[in-house]
Parts: C-alpha cells; sequence; structure tokens
C-alpha cells in the first residue's frame, strides 16, 4: 500500500503574534515546518510527501526541505484560505495509484512514529478513515457571544481530535468534492457518510497555537 502524506502548514498562525507565518516560526534553530516534515520523511510507513505552503512560501518550504534532505517531498504547493481548501490543493499532488493518504498539521510538531502506524491499521480492515484523539479531560460548555453558558456537554463519549489522519485516497478526494469545509479532514469524510475509526492520540501531539506551545515543543526537542 503507498502512502501518500499531506503536510498542511498554510494557516496565517495570528495567535502566535510572530512576522511571519506560523508554519515559519522557530522551534528551536529551525522553522517550525522543518520537524513534523523530517519526522514524515523518516518514516517507514510514508513513501512520499506534499507540503501545502502559505502563499508566497513555496521557495522557502522547498529550500528547507532540501536542507533537511528531505528526499520523499514530490510537490509543494500554496494553500488556499481554508484549511479545507489547502488539503484540497496538496491531494491534487498525489497520483491515482497512491492508496492511502495521510493529512498531518505542521503545527503539531512532534509527531510519533506510533501514531503513524496506529492510523493507517483500521485502513486495511475497511474503514473510511481514521483519527487519533485523546479523551477530553475537562468538562467543555458552549458559550454565547455575551458570555453566557448556552450549554454544557455530557463529557462522557467526548473525545479531542488530532492530526495525523488517515484515509483511502479516493475517499478523501470525494469528501473534498465541490466546496465542503470543516475544521478537520474526518468532518468531512463524516458529512460524506464514510465510516471514521478513532484510535489513541498522544498528548505529544498538541498544536502549537500560542508562544507558549513553542516553547513547551521546543523543551522536548
Ligand atoms: O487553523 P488551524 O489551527 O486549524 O490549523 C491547523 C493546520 O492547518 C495548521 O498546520 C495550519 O498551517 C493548516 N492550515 C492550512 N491552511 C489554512 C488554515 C490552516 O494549511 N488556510
Amino acid at each position: 500500500m503507498s502512502v501518500w502524506a499531506i503536510l498542511v502548514a498554510a494557516g496565517r498562525g495570528e495567535r502566535l503574534g510572530a512576522d511571519q507565518p506560523k508554519a515559519f516560526a522557530k522551534l528551536g534553530d529551525l522553522p517550525l515546518l522543518a520537524e513534523p516534515l523530517r519526522r514524515l520523511d523518516e518514516s517507514a510507513w510514508v513513501d512520499a510527501v506534499v507540503v501545502v505552503a502559505p502563499p508566497g512560501w513555496e521557495e522557502p518550504a522547498i529550500l528547507l526541505a532540501e536542507e533537511l534532505g528531505a528526499g520523499k517531498v514530490r510537490a509543494c504547493v500554496a494553500g488556499g484560505e481554508t484549511r479545507a481548501g489547502s488539503v484540497r490543493a496538496g491531494i491534487a499532488e498525489v497520483p491515482g495509484e497512491a492508496a492511502a493518504v495521510l493529512v498531518h498539521d505542521a503545527a503539531r510538531p512532534l509527531l510519533p512514529e506510533a501514531v503513524i502506524e496506529r492510523v493507517l491499521a483500521p485502513l486495511v480492515e475497511g474503514w473510511d478513515g481514521a483519527v487519533p484523539a485523546l479523551p477530553v479531560p475537562d468538562t467543555v460548555k458552549r458559550v454565547g457571544p455575551e458570555g453566557g453558558v448556552v450549554e454544557t456537554l455530557p463529557r462522557d463519549g467526548l473525545w479531542a481530535v488530532q492530526t495525523p489522519q488517515a484515509f483511502p485516497v479516493e475517499v478523501l478526494r470525494r469528501a473534498l468534492a465541490g466546496d465542503a469545509q470543516a475544521t478537520d479532514c474526518a468532518g468531512l469524510v463524516e458529512a460524506a457518510g464514510g465510516r471514521v475509526k478513532v484510535v489513541p492520540g498522544d498528548p505529544l501531539l498538541r498544536k502549537v497555537t500560542t508562544a507558549d506551545d513553542l516553547a513547551w515543543a521546543a523543551a522536548l526537542l
């Protein structure tokens, strides 16, 4: 089974407060993008990688891949306005003969190899997708614009979903048809009627959103 990875790195990362896009904020000595790119490139499960860069940052992304010696990078394309748009740009580079696709957020740099293995396994059993997730430890409430609680969700069965998310290539391609939007790829596959399996995630897959998250990740490099 040939596995292509799409590394989405085209977010603006405004909450980080940096001048450049989040993927190029420094994590240790290198741009944030370097760590997840190196890990995907070195993964025994991944055959090829497509990098989705912020528009105008394709060239620096290609140079970074060269600097890292990331030989599995097959394409580097500009992302879209939304995450789904960026995934659409990435999957356009994945050839028809590829069997599975992994979509990973560059904002989750500390990608464990074991999670890649865990999300790919359910595809062999016929699932339409698999996502890593952790049970939500806090009580989750929906809050209105004025700060008032609208609803308290029962915590049982609530999971916080991470990436990498794995899909048979054609399942994700179909789910992305048209202009469907979602905050993760599994949401698109679910909306198209797909069966998505949840596998154990990893606290290391915490998403880097703020400067504190960057410092946390840098300490674990
Ligand atoms: O914005 P959010 O935190 O959901 O971003 C998750 C991942 O999706 C990040 O790695 C970000 O770079 C990527 N993204 C993208 N294109 C967008 C928005 C987000 O590639 N337009």
